[in-house]
């Protein structure tokens, strides 16, 4: 059976056997004519200004592939194949790979929980290789095994996903306990669940923390899914949620040569009311600038939000061994560390970020291959 047209005066419906129905605005019809697009770049060449918003067709009809779209005598007709229009009918979400619901979890998960991809396998495999970025982006987190001694190993597997993000922190860094430290990472104290970053316009997205050493006394690593946490204060608290998803807060991070600003929400939704971010880090929250009517309702949300990390129904600890490196999205998984004694021992870890872009684009054009 054939699908069936129907052209009115704003656009055109059609029908399929299978039930489907897709209505297609004659403007997005124009905008959309694949002729309208490089052919080999494939990004859209069309002008839109070119043509009226309320252009109507003076001819429109199904052929058993294509729906044939001719605007006006002497030009070109448009022509949509018809598997790929009803796959890109308007008002449907494009398909993405990348679109993998998240697992909130919670302390149940346990360090043991964790997903574990083995490096060799991520850098030899491009199946072991989207298997890992999935766990990673569904969970927020995972443990790289078996690396090499060396910070090479750690970077080799971030650059499998993309670009490396640079901060003023440079394009890696090494959290180590250092002489005059510029960031509370660099001194051997302990550190709260925090997000990092959240003083830049963009935090990074995800990160990369390569253990080389952890042999000082102290020094286990702590992880909170933002993520099950805010949602949990949606259903606990509804006020507190919208004021942390609504209230603009500044962070700052300012040393002798930087002074890096920005005003976020500490919970970000997306377009469809979902969790798609968290900023919290007290260390980099700057001096609170609300207005004084503001700042019991929102020092109460934040509170109360800085509290449920602490509780320990969600906290999941751990010890990175050498040759273990920890991959989280650090806009949804809040980190910390436990304080550790130098003088019983070497700790080094060596970080670096890929957004979350990257990730993303890793995971569709791995999907692409896929599929041949
Ligand atoms: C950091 C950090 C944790 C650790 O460098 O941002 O939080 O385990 N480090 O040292
Ligand atoms: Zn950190």
């Amino acid at each position: 059976m054939q699908p069936s047209l129907n052209a009115g005066a704003d656009g055109v419906e059609i029908r399929w056997p299978d039930g489907t129905v897709g209505e297609f605005p004659y403007i997005w019809l124009r905008d959309t004519d694949p002729a309208g697009f490089h052919p080999q770049t494939g990004e859209r060449v069309f002008d839109l200004t070119q043509v009226p918003l309320d252009i109507t067709p003076n001819a429109t009809e199904l052929t058993p592939e294509a729906l044939v779209v001719t605007w006006d005598a002497g030009s070109v007709p448009s022509r949509f194949d018809l598997d790929w229009i009803k796959a890109h009918r308007p008002g449907q979400p494009r398909p993405d790979a990348a679109d993998l619901a998240p697992v909130a979890w919670r302390a149940a998960l346990g360090g043991e929980g964790v997903p574990r991809h083995d490096a060799d396998s991520i850098t030899g495999s491009d199946a072991a290789l989207g298997a890992w970025l999935q766990d990673t982006k569904r969970f927020g987190l995972s443990i790289v095994t078996g690396l090499r001694d060396s910070t090479e190993a750690g970077l080799e597997v971030a650059r499998r996903v993309g670009h490396l993000r640079e901060t003023n922190f440079g394009l890696t860094f090494e959290v180590v306990s250092k002489p005059d430290p510029n960031n509370l990472a660099y001194t051997s104290d302990a550190l709260p669940l925090h997000t990092d970053l959240t003083n830049q316009e963009l935090p990074p997205g995800y990160q990369f923390l390569h253990c080389l050493a952890n042999e000082a006394e102290g020094g286990g690593s702590t992880f909170c899914d933002g993520l099950a946490v805010a949602e949990d204060l949606r259903a606990r608290d509804p006020q507190a949620f919208e004021v942390l998803s609504t209230v603009t807060v500044p962070f700052r991070f300012h040393d002798s040569v930087t002074d890096i600003r920005s005003r976020k929400t500490v919970i970000a939704l997306d377009s469809r009311g979902r969790v798609s971010e968290i900023c919290f880090n007290a260390h980099l929250a700057d001096i609170l600038d609300l207005a004084p009517a503001q700042m019991t309702p929102f020092y109460r949300a934040y509170r109360q939000l800085m509290e449920m990390t602490r509780d320990p129904a969600y906290g999941i600890a751990l010890k990175l061994s050498g040759g273990e490196m920890v991959v989280f999205d650090n806009r949804r998984v809040l980190h910390g560390r436990q304080a550790f004694d130098p003088s019983t021992g070497f700790r080094h870890l060596h970080g670096c970020y890929v957004d979350r872009g990257e990730w993303d684009s890793r995971l569709r054009v791995l999907d692409r291959a896929a599929r041949g």
